[in-house]
């Protein structure tokens, strides 16, 4: 394969790097550098005043580590304004928290051509360039614009809205044109491929032929789903580690013989934090031999903590989980822990290996690893049950989770019910589906999926 270059707004530096701490993406990526050389090109980490330095280039073996440092404005316009107050809450389905500003989208525009002004000397013409997420919609725009003719392809971590939610945005049409230049257009999903298709049939006029290739405005792309994965074998090793770690034993002495309903995710709205609370209070009310018996533990690092609504979501969770224990506790029992920090990969693992019942109810998430994580981490004699959104992508593989409407309180707090009460041949028989999709399906297999399609573009097919 050609040499590869890799553009995301996080980049995982050589010296932050340490297998256990890393997730899966992050290793895969680094895995396929490793193994056709190239560059990892992204965001420093720095905020500078006045006028930022070049690319800062570091060599380790035959990757480079290519990090651009940014403006403070421009950082709070691309970064905090545009892509998570705009295009966030508007992909997650969000338009009540959508906070939209012309100036914002002009400081991520300015991103995006910093972005391309400072890789294009970079570029070796028969690279492969991989693009990543929304902070990057119109990257290949931009180096197009500079003469770049590399194969160039992108991937949405989050999901694609509908025709009628993307349009509320009013740069729409621009994003989508930038995005057509793009040779390969990549989603997490079979629907939120179709959602796009359907954009660019009913928006733009363009058709679309039976083998994903699409032609709009002139243009013509790829699109095609890629549903990514997690690193399935090592993180099953990670949880088998982990069992014997001393807070992976301080947890276990701490339950006694309650059950634990376990949920992981960023402090973020998107999760559905809440509504999984209420539907743990509604459990409660509605069952009271699930009292005592249970604990419900919620671990929700802070999250973009700059962005006002993720101020407001820590807050009322703090207030939900006050609501519930103040209901529900006794001087012995302690139903909500409410957890606001993060913990390492590996005694994650292990906390999802001794829990009875993995939460996972987003209102909207592109995909969810750790839906996934946590069928990896189960003991095969005696695993957990997952009990998953229909709104997360994860939710189009995992056929053996117990899948919710996030919306339907009851709905949510019947399926802790029955994944508390399920049989240990029922849970054997969902999990091992699971368990043999993530080990046919794992990270790497996305990864070279999608590098596969990308190469595989035909030369006359070149953009320009
Ligand atoms: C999502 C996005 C990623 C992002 C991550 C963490 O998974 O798809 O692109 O890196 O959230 O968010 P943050 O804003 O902290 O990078």
């Amino acid at each position: 394969m050609s040499r590869l270059v890799v553009v995301s707004n996080r980049v995982m530096l050589p010296k932050l790097t340490k297998k256990e701490s890393t997730g899966g993406l992050a290793v895969s990526v680094l895995d396929a550098l490793e193994q056709h050389g190239g560059i990892w090109c992204g965001w420093s980490g720095n905020l500078v005043a006045g006028e930022p330095p070049d690319i800062d280039i570091i060599d380790v073996g035959n990757i480079t580590y290519a990090t651009v440092d940014l403006p403070k404005t421009d950082y709070d316009q691309f970064y905090n304004g545009y892509s998570n107050r705009a295009l966030w809450p508007l992909f997650h389905y969000r338009l009540d928290l959508v906070e939209y500003s012309r100036e914002n989208y002009e400081g991520y525009m300015r991103v995006n051509v910093r972005f391309a002004e400072q890789l294009q000397p970079l570029l070796h013409d028969d690279d492969l360039v991989w693009i990543h997420d929304y902070h990057f919609i119109p990257l290949a725009r931009e180096l197009r614009a500079r003469r770049c003719r590399q194969r160039m392809g992108f991937f949405l971590h989050v999901p694609w809205p509908s025709k009628e939610v993307l349009t509320a945005l009013p740069d729409h049409l621009e994003l989508v044109e930038a995005l057509l230049e793009f040779d390969v257009i990549g989603f997490q999903t079979k629907g939120y491929v179709l959602t796009f298709l359907d954009y660019v049939v009913r928006e733009l006029g363009g058709t679309v032929d039976a083998d994903g290739y699409l032609y709009a405005l002139g243009k013509r792309a790829r699109v095609q789903h890629f549903p990514i994965s997690i690193e399935t074998q090592s993180f099953m090793e990670l949880a088998d580690q982990a069992e014997d770690s001393n807070h992976v034993r301080r947890l276990v002495q701490s339950m006694g013989n309650k059950k634990l309903i376990l949920g992981v995710d960023r402090l973020d709205y998107s999760k559905g934090l809440i509504n999984r609370f209420k539907a743990y209070g509604h459990l409660l009310q509605t069952h009271p031999e699930h009292h005592r018996s249970t604990t419900l533990m919620q671990i929700a690092p802070t999250s973009r903590g700059d962005v006002l609504q993720y101020q407001d979501i820590r807050q009322e969770l703090e207030t939900e989980a006050g609501h519930i224990n103040g209901t529900y506790a006794d001087f012995d029992w302690t139903p909500v822990r409410y957890l606001n920090k993060g913990f390492s990969r590996k005694i994650l693992a292990g906390f999802f290996r001794r829990s009875q019942v993995g939460l996972v109810t987003p209102l909207r998430d592109g995909m969810n690893l750790v839906a996934k994580e946590y069928v990896a981490a189960q003991s095969p004699a005696d695993p957990g049950v997952l009990i998953l959104s229909r709104f997360a992508g994860a939710a189009e593989e995992m056929d053996g989770a117990l899948i919710v409407n996030p919306y339907d309180l009851a709905s949510i707090a019947n399926a802790m019910d029955q994944a508390l009460t399920m049989s240990l041949e029922e849970r054997v028989k969902r999990w091992a589906r699971m368990i043999d999709q993530l080990q046919s399906f794992d990270v790497n297999h996305w990864r070279k999926n999608c590098l596969k399609v990308i190469e595989n573009i035909p030369e006359k097919w070149k953009k320009l």
